[in-house]
């Protein structure tokens, strides 16, 4: 079966065609970094306007590299939310048109479903149940999927996402947008000890994250110590060096104790790291130490699965499509919809 997938959720326009929701016959992804680099974060109007140039552009060199024509193709899967209505509008209306004028079945995807799938296109078999940590600009989660395509959330984030406060703590120090990889990069040459942040724990005892607090503290540190922005990525202090390395330490640490934690209480065969965030180097490396010494596979897909890309949609578009789900042309933009049981 070969899908066509459409992702633009945030400021990626994204095509892909996959088939039987494992091989990719293209993936291509048209970032907009430059773009919002400037304003230290996303704005949507811009990234709006930029899909809406973009999304022809990309959906047909997506058919061309797969050498595939849209008659050739079996469906047409989208991701309709959540993330910015005004960047989803162009992608979905974009498909609906597509399959609308070609007679093609079309699959609404939910975004984080796609980050889900994103390991399947990299290794032939992933053990179910599996526990997934979805981590990115705008999530953070733990699911259970003992079937695919079912997914049931363990833990999610009380207010920013990891990603998130990366972008912010990067912003904070004058480091650019996105700040995850500058981050993470940087975070390498500190000591991840100079300086204490306390985890951040729920009221109500419910295994659920927080970064707001995270930020914050950074934020009190940064004028406690009078740090000034970083004016080039050549000059960066050893402070600041070693409160990113601490920063970075704090954030794996609350991701991989909640891991921790629903990996012994729902002892699945297998573990998935995906999302934007599941790049970062010192998340990787410790998330495989962990799970090893835990005894249980942990799939890591590659860098360009795990940041937003349509292949992921394609991947979890099969596997929906197999269930029977398929929408109308009233098919709306749900920029927060919810996904899990
Ligand atoms: O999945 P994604 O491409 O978009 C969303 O669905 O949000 O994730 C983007 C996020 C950004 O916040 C970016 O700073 C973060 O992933 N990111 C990283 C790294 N690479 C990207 N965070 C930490 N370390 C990295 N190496
Ligand atoms: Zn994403």
């Amino acid at each position: 079966m070969k899908i066509l997938a459409i992702e633009s959720s945030c400021d990626e326009t994204a095509a892909a065609v996959v088939e039987d929701g494992r091989r990719i016959l293209s993936n291509v992804v048209s970032t907009q970094f430059e773009i919002h680099a400037q304003w230290g974060g996303v704005v949507p109007e811009l990234a709006s306007r930029r899909h809406l140039e973009a999304v022809g552009p990309v959906v047909e060199e997506a058919l061309m590299t797969a050498n595939t024509d849209v008659n050739s193709l079996d469906a047409i899967a989208v991701t309709y939310g959540p993330g910015l209505v005004g960047s989803l509008l162009v992608g979905l209306e974009y498909a609906k048109a597509l399959a609308w004028a070609h007679h093609k079945p079309l699959i609404p995807v939910h975004h984080i479903a796609g980050h889900i799938h994103a390991p399947f296109l990299a290794f032939d078999d992933i053990p179910l149940p599996t526990i997934a940590l979805v981590v990115s600009g705008g999530h953070t989660s733990l699911f259970l999927m003992k079937e695919l395509g079912v997914y049931q959330l363990l833990s999610r984030t009380r207010d920013d996402a990891a990603g998130e406060a990366y972008d912010k703590v990067a912003k904070l120090l004058g480091l650019g947008y996105p700040g995850g990889p500058i981050v993470d990069k940087l975070a390498a040459t500190g000591r991840d000890d100079a300086v204490f942040f306390k985890m951040a724990k729920m009221s109500d005892g419910k295994p659920d994250f927080s970064f707001s607090g995270l930020k914050t503290a950074v934020l009190h540190h940064v004028r406690k110590h009078n740090l000034p922005p970083c004016v080039s990525p050549d000059a960066i202090s050893d402070e600041v060096r070693d409160l990113l390395a601490s920063f970075q330490r704090a954030v794996v640490t609350a991701l991989l104790h909640r891991l921790k934690d629903a990996v012994e209480r729902h002892r699945p065969l297998s573990v998935i790291l995906t999302g934007g965030v599941a790049a970062n180097s010192r998340l990787r490396r410790d998330a495989q130490t962990l799970m090893s010494s835990m005894a249980i596979p942990l799939f890591v897909p590659p860098v360009n699965l795990t940041t937003d890309n349509a292949a992921m949609i394609g991947a979890a578009g099969e596997v929906s499509f197999r269930l029977g789900v398929v929408a109308g042309s009233n098919l709306e933009a749900a920029p927060f919809a919810a996904i899990g049981v």
